[in-house]
């Protein structure tokens, strides 16, 4: 097998595991990073297990409109085809929504949305013309259910899960298959390093400074129940090697449980459970 993935945020978490599980696997990967100073991680992980040589690191910052013409420049010159796309760069942004700021929102989307609109478009057409390749879109379980505390991340999940819809019925006589995945919490750099707080959640003085404590002390509590990233890893895997992926992989229990709990309970009883669950329910 000498089939290509392009993935963005390979610098670690989700997207290095997959860099390196695709790569085991026999893919060819260009695995894409903002900062080339952080490729390290990546190549001692890819090294380690005898697949370094299968995988070529390039500099790609999601928002950054020259390079990614650049790299969609590079990918036509070859006159190689390109079987998988993977978007999975992404961070957070925790803060209440009524305190968040324009650009704290617009920087969100940014990247989590516009970004991985812009790198899909860019290299759509040597799909097109080859006739065929996957689009896997790294959403979240925040893609399909509100969460508290983390409302841009939210919205930023749902503007890429419709957009991706969409384009799966847009390509789908062109032989190019769209894909959502949906993790739960998984335990990667997005719950620290990427964890972009608005300035509002670390004002002493704001009106949301006790619920900000009970909502952190929540989600602190439950760090111990995030997974093993390596099934996201595991999973894109499986589903670029699917002929016919489906349009929606949820993954993680507590991915799951939510969705489920979501189906089940009258509205107003799921309501009060999440905001009870996020530590929201005191003024
Ligand atoms: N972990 C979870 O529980 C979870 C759950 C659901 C969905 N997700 C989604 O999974 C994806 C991967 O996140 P992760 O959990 O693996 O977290 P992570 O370890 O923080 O990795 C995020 C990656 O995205 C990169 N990135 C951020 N902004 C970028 C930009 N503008 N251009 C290019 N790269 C950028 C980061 O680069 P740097 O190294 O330079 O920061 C890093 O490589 C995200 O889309 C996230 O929303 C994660």
């Amino acid at each position: 097998m000498n089939k290509s993935a392009f993935i963005t945020g390979a610098s670690s978490g989700f997207g290095l595991l997959t860099s390196v599980t695709l790569a085991k696997r026999g893919w060819r990967v260009l695995a894409t990073m903002r900062d080339l100073g952080r490729r390290e991680k990546l190549e001692a992980a890819a090294r380690s297990v005898g697949v370094l040589e299968r995988i070529e690191i390039h500099a790609l910052d999601v928002t950054n409109a020259e390079q990614i013409a650049r790299l969609a420049d590079l990918i036509e010159s070859r006159g190689e085809h390109l079987h998988a796309l993977v978007n999975n760069a992404g961070f957070a942004v925790p803060g209440f929504a009524e305190e968040v700021t324009d650009a704290e929102l617009r920087g969100q989307f940014e990247t989590n949305f516009f970004g991985a609109a812009a790198v899909t478009r860019a290299l759509l057409p040597q799909m097109r013309r080859q006739g065929f390749g996957h689009v896997v879109m790294v959403s979240s379980i925040s893609g399909r259910t509100g969460f508290p505390g983390v409302s841009s991340y939210v919205a930023s999940k749902f503007a890429l899960e419709g957009w991706a819809e969409t384009l799966r019925l847009e390509m789908a006589a062109l032989g190019i298959k769209v894909a959502i995945i949906e993790p739960g919490s998984f335990e990667t750099d997005i719950w620290t390093r990427n964890a972009k707080l608005t300035a509002k959640m670390s004002d002493a003085a704001s009106p949301n400074a006790a619920r900000r404590t009970r909502w952190q002390n929540k989600v602190e509590a439950n760090a111990k129940n995030r997974a093993n990233p390596q099934a996201i890893a595991d999973l894109i895997a499986r589903i670029l090697e699917t002929p016919n992926p489906k349009l929606r992989y949820v993954i993680g229990k507590d991915a799951r449980m939510a969705l489920l709990v979501r189906r089940v309970l009258p509205a107003s009883l799921f309501e009060r459970l999440m905001v009870k669950l996020s530590g929201l329910d005191q003024p």
